[in-house]
């Protein structure tokens, strides 16, 4: 089984709603640093001051202060059999930090998926989206609705939209994905562990190519 995963993409690709899937069937640890610096705001703590404006205005936290969190949660003793990074690398440096403290942890990356999307599509996705203040699933007005208005399938969780999901943000957003993000599709490319797969397909079909991909 390949459990040292990173799931990449643009914003609005599917990774959340993916990553939701896979953690239930494989009980691996979830490392979302968007749902990591969400949770540091809502809690008022130190990082949630700092990284609060960069999130607003769709710019990345810099990367000292995202490879210094992922540092400490990727050591942790639940990440020994597996861990799924969402979000994160994002930019070069993180990317060979990461590539660092995998090795000297004996935690390799095995498996990089690459969900790609084209533009038009992930406007619709971000605009419509509505996600689970208790356990960050994501959902959409349209396409993914909840069973019942307002409330989270997996927790009851009460539904909001994200204050980085308007269309002067995700400009931002998008602008610094193709900067500064994709750039890394050929960095992984080189590892040989990347798979893209075509994010427009829907998300059953990402599912079930994604466990293929990583096994019993
Ligand atoms: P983060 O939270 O990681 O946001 P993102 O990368 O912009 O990605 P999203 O969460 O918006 O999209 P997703 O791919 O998870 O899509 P989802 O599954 O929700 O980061 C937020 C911010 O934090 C950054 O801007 C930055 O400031 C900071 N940050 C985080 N990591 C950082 C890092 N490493 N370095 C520096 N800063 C960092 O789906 C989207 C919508 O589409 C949903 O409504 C969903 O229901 C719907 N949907 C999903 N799949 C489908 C489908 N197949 N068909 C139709 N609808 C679908
Ligand atoms: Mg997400
Ligand atoms: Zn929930």
């Amino acid at each position: 089984m390949k459990s040292n995963i990173i799931l990449m993409g643009p914003p609005g690709a599917g990774k959340g709603t993916l990553a939701k899937r896979l953690i239930a069937k494989y009980k691996i640890p979830h490392i979302s640093t968007g749902d990591m610096f969400r949770e540091a705001i809502k809690a008022n703590t130190k990082l949630g001051l700092l990284a609060k404006d960069y999130m607003t205005r769709g710019d990345l936290v810099p990367d000292d202060v995202t490879i210094g969190i992922v540092n400490e949660r990727l050591a942790k003793d639940d990440c020994s059999h597996g861990y799924l990074l969402d979000g994160f690398p994002r930019t070069l440096a993180q990317a060979e930090a990461l590539k660092k403290l995998t090795e000297n942890l004996k935690r390799d990356v095995n498996l990089v998926i690459n969900i790609d999307c084209d533009q038009e599509e992930l406007v619709k996705r971000i605009s419509g989206r509505r996600v689970c203040k208790n356990c960050g699933a994501p959902y959409h007005v349209l396409f993914v609705k909840p069973k019942v208005e307002g409330v989270c399938d997996i927790c009851g969780g009460p539904l909001f939209q994200r204050s980085d999901d308007n269309e002067e943000s995700l400009k931002v957003r998008l602008s610094n994905y193709y900067n500064m993000t994709k750039p890394l599709i050929s960095f992984y490319e080189k590892s040989g562990n990347l798979v893209n797969l075509d994010g427009i397909k829907g998300s059953d079909y990402v599912y079930s190519e994604a466990i293929k991909l990583i096994g019993e």
